[in-house]
This record gives C-alpha cells, structure tokens and sequence, in this order.
C-alpha cells in the first residue's frame, strides 16, 4: 500500500469533524441524482441545496426565555448527521408576546444569537443548509406547551397564565375575536404597534444573519398573527388593515416581508395555510369573501413573487376552531399544486403526511412541488434521507459515522 491514507477534515471549521465526500445526504452516483428529483439539487439565489427533504418547523417548547438549549442542539444536530437537505428551525418569535407558549423559541434580543450560532455552525460542519422560521403566534400566544395542555384536558382554558409564565392579557391579534373560548380575547393591535413589529422582523432579520442562517421563512400560517390577518373569519377591522377588503386583509403581510426582504441577502420562503378548511365556500354568490382558501392564497402568492420571496411552503389549516380536515397521506398536496399551476416559476414545498419515498418522489416528478417538507415521519425517524434512497434504488452518503450501518 503505498500513498497517504488521511482522515480528512472538514476544512475551515471549529473542530475536527471528518470530511464526507459527497456530502452526507447527497447521491454517490451523479446520474442518480437526475434521475430522482428527490436527491436533485436545488439552487436558491446562491444557496446549493442538496436534496429535496426539507426538516418542517416543528417547535420544541423548550428554550430558556427564547434562547436554544442543547435540546435544540442535540435535535438539530440530528437531522443534520442524517442527510436532509434543510432544516428549518422551529417557529421563532420576534418579540416575547409572540411566542406560542412561555417555553418558545425567540430572536428579540442579542443573546439569542449565541446558542442559534453553535448549532448553525455544527449543521455547516455537516454539510446541512439550515433556515429559521421567524414568527409571531398573535391570538395564539401565550399558551401551554402540548403536553401540559393534555394533562389539563380538553375542557380547560388552553392558554397559561400569569402565574405560568403566560401573558394572556398582552396576546394580540386583528381584531377582538379569540380563537376559541378556551383562548384569551386578543386585544386589537394599533397601526402602531403594527409598525413597531415590522421593525421587531426586521431587526430579528439581522440576528439570524449574525446567527448564520442560510434561510430565513416568516410564518404566514395556521392561525397565527399573519394568518389572522389574511383571514376574513379573524380579521373585522375597519382599517386599511383589515375586513372584507382581501387588499386590506393582505396588507400588513405585504409590508413585512417588503421590510424583511430588503434586509435579507439570502432566501425567503414564506410558509401559508391555503385553506381555513371552514364548513362554508370562501365566498358566497355576491363575492362576499366568507374564509380564507385558495383562490385567494394563490391572489397572495402572487404578490409574494413580485416581492422577491423565493419559495412558498405550503400548508393549510389552524385558524378555524371547528376546521375539518381530511388528515389522509398528502392532503395539502393539492393545495401546493394549485399554487404552482398558477405560479409556475414560483418554487413550491409540500407538506402534511408525506411519510412513503415513493410518495415523496411521486409529487415532485409530477410537478405539484418542488420540495418536500416532513414533520413527524423525520421525528419518528431522522434517518429517512438514506432509507429513502435505499428504497428508490439509489446510493446516498450516509455519514462517515454510521456507513456501516447501511452498505
Ligand atoms: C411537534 C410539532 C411542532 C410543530 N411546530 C411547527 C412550527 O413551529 N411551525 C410550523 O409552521 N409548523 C409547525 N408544525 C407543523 C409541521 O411543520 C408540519 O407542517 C405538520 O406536522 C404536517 O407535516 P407532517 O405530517 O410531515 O408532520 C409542528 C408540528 C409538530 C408535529
């Protein structure tokens, strides 16, 4: 044997971690890599994503006041040893009332940068692009973590209060309108006050530049401070911000993802719910806007594009208390897939019970998106990039590691 025979490191980072080559979660082979979209690379603006399995933003309730913990460490860095080509962090308020409940994640103050930084640059030393979604829970803060909710039953108030670290008389939203009577009464926020969270985008903006993030989401969806907005069911304002006018109704979205736009280098995605999934149509035989649906997010998504936002991520849902949702494998798909028939050059991700590879790879050959985001099938198991591929037919680098568990 002759020749040097190194265990290569991964250059220009803080320790040693040893070099994969491909990346970990890519195709060995490059015809692979053509052939299924799922392990095709993705380019957005400059940022080379290397396959299409997106990590969904899935809150932990589990930071210290708003700060990642080495929880957060240790579940990010799960997925990022494990080959997705992105992970989206978990919804991340803007400002302390924002967030959903008192043990959510948030980047409205400096120190938050710090422990986002460590794990940012531990996805970096595996090859993982990794993104943050930037939220603000409005009529929906202020609530209790879903285990503490279970034990408290179904029939109690939902949210926490003073004495739990909760601030139900500081939650906010549209209008007056609460989300369930188990919720608390939102109070109007002023226009303000809606300057003054424009500018908490913003400045949250910066700090997930200084963080390193290679993407930025805002959270447009599940009934949440913009979904409300968007919404007729939510929103009665009588302002330019609001009420049966679907210009009013989209505006203060608009104006904060302008606003984050301009502060942002790198891709904006924004997730939506395209559907209310209320009982009723989304307007009745006058024009009369009855919920928000379809027609109307895809009148959105068009505003997004000429804003510059790079990719919607689609779901649905979470503004309606009596929503009913037929939860079969994919059930959001079509909703993704009216988007991008009406957006073509508009970059789409799914979400919602995508679990199969098959499956997975079936909606992007068929042009219904362009991405996938997965939830609780990554949760249930992180390492479903590589037994995707094995189940495609394809080699995919797992890492260093852990080959030995796969070939
Ligand atoms: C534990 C958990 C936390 C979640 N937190 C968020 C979140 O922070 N932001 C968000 O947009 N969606 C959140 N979701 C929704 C998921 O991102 C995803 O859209 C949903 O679970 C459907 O996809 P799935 O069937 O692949 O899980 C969460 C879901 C779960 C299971």
């Amino acid at each position: 044997m002759s020749g040097l025979y190194l265990n290569k490191a991964v250059p220009n980072t803080y320790q040693y971690f040893p070099l994969n080559e491909p990346e970990i979660g890519a195709a060995q082979k490059p015809e692979d890599d053509q052939n299924l979209l799922l392990f095709k690379p993705l380019t957005i603006r400059d940022v080379v994503f290397k396959n299409r399995i997106f990590v969904s933003p899935m809150c932990q309730y589990s930071s210290d006041n708003g700060h990642a913990t080495d929880w957060h460490f240790v579940h990010i860095g799960g997925f990022a040893t494990r080959g997705v080509g992105a992970i989206c962090m978990e919804a991340t308020s803007v400002v302390p009332e924002g967030r959903i409940s008192p043990q959510d994640a948030g980047l409205w103050t400096d120190t938050q940068i710090e422990p986002l930084k460590r794990i940012v640059n531990f996805a970096h030393a595996q090859g993982s692009k990794i993104g943050v979604q930037l939220a603000h829970a409005g009529r929906k803060a202020s609530m209790h973590a879903p285990w503490v909710q279970s034990k408290a039953g179904s029939d109690a108030r939902a949210f926490a209060d003073e004495n739990e670290d909760g601030w139900p008389s500081r939650v906010y939203g549209p209008s007056e309108i609460p989300y369930s009577s188990r919720y608390p009464k939102p109070n109007p926020l002023t226009e303000q006050e809606l300057l003054d969270l424009e500018e908490a985008f913003s400045a949250a903006i910066e700090r997930c530049k200084k963080a390193g993030f290679d993407f930025i989401e805002i959270h447009g969806a599940h009934g949440y401070l913009f979904h409300s907005f968007l919404s007729p069911l939510s929103n009665n304002r009588a302002d330019q911000f609001g009420g049966q006018s679907l210009e009013n109704r989209l505006r203060f979205l608009l104006r904060v993802v302008k606003r984050c736009r301009a502060a942002c280098d790198r891709p904006l995605f924004v997730r939506i719910s395209a559907s209310d999934w209320a009982e009723f149509p989304e307007k009745d035989e006058s024009g009369v806007w009855k919920q928000w649906g379809i027609e109307q997010s895809s009148i959105l998504v068009g505003k997004l594009k000429e804003l510059g936002v790079d990719l919607v991520d689609c779901s649905s849902g979470g503004n309606w208390r009596e929503q009913n949702i037929p939860v079969v494998p994919g059930y959001q798909v079509p909703f993704a897939e009216a988007l991008k028939k009406a957006h073509p050059d508009m970059p789409v991700g799914a979400v919602g019970l995508i679990t199969e590879p098959v499956q997975a790879e079936s909606i992007l050959k068929n042009g219904q998106a362009d991405i996938v985001f997965l939830g609780r099938e990554l949760l249930r198991n992180p390492h479903w990039p590589i037994m995707a591929a094995q189940k495609l037919n394809v080699k995919v680098k797992p890492a260093n590691q852990y080959e030995r568990a796969w070939y």
